[in-house]
């Protein structure tokens, strides 16, 4: 199965369950660069969210680029699809719509493994360890490939266009496709791609926002990232 490359075309790029924080965010952004599917469980709440987004931003390119989907038309036509639900739903969503997947695409998981347990926020993974990613590969088809990444990104900073600098680890099931999202990465000002490595490895990513909640709540951080300096 082929890796799709994008250097020369970009992608056209699908947000199942873009109607979130963080789908308007990445709708936000990677719309100022190719063209982009904001996708729902509803039209309806699709077309309100666009709409919303327009009247806020008012870009000439958002309005050429960013169009409402259902989230079942997002993964029959998107070349690469960022599953932006709550992890609570992440497998059924993506097992609901995997007749639809037309193949030679990559999937980035931007799901999570947390949960809120008295005033604290707790990893909610499966004890064996196997991430979100490693699960949502075993119900994909395999002409469909999987990265993990946005984790460590705080949706609110970057729907609000604030000055960002941040690194995004991303996890991938090759080089080849971990190539495809840093390409998506790199377009969003003041993100850095990192590569973590392969799958096995994307737990460490899902489990970096509750660490990042955590430490931002104890001590007052607002929006904390993650940023390697090195030296
Ligand atoms: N917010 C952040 O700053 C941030 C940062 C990094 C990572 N993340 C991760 O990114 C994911 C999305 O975060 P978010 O804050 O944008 O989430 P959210 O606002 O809670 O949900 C996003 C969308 O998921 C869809 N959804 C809700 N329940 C669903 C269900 N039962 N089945 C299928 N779809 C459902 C909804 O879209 P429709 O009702 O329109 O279908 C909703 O608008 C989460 O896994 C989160 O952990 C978030």
């Amino acid at each position: 199965v082929q890796v799709p490359s994008f250097r020369t075309k970009m992608p056209l790029v699908g947000l199942i369950g873009g109607t979130g924080d963080l789908g308007y965010a990445l709708g936000v952004h990677l719309s100022k660069k190719q063209e982009v599917l904001l996708g729902s469980r509803k039209i309806e709440r699709a077309k309100a969210a666009v709409e919303e987004i327009l009247a806020e931003k008012n870009v000439e390119l958002l309005k050429r680029n960013l169009r409402p989907a259902e989230n079942h038309e997002a993964a029959q036509s998107c070349d690469v699809l960022i599953l932006t639900v709550p992890h609570a739903n992440a497998l059924e969503t993506v097992a609901s719509l995997s007749g639809d997947f037309r193949g030679n695409q990559v999937l980035v998981s931007a799901v999570a493994a947390i949960a809120k347990r008295g005033d604290e926020f707790v990893v909610e993974g499966d004890p064996s360890g196997e991430s979100f990613a490693q699960k949502i590969r075993q119900v994909l088809p395999s002409s469909v490939k999987v990265a993990v990444a946005f984790q460590t990104v705080p949706a609110n900073i970057l729907y609000r266009e604030k000055e960002i600098s941040a690194d995004v680890p991303v996890a991938a099931e090759s080089p080849e496709v971990y190539e495809t999202v840093a390409l998506l990465i790199s377009g969003i000002a003041g993100l850095r791609p990192l590569y973590l490595g392969s799958l096995q490895l994307a737990s460490e990513i899902e489990r970096l926002t509750a660490f990042l909640l955590n430490v931002g709540k104890r001590n007052g951080l607002k929006s904390p990232t993650i940023k390697f300096p090195s030296f």
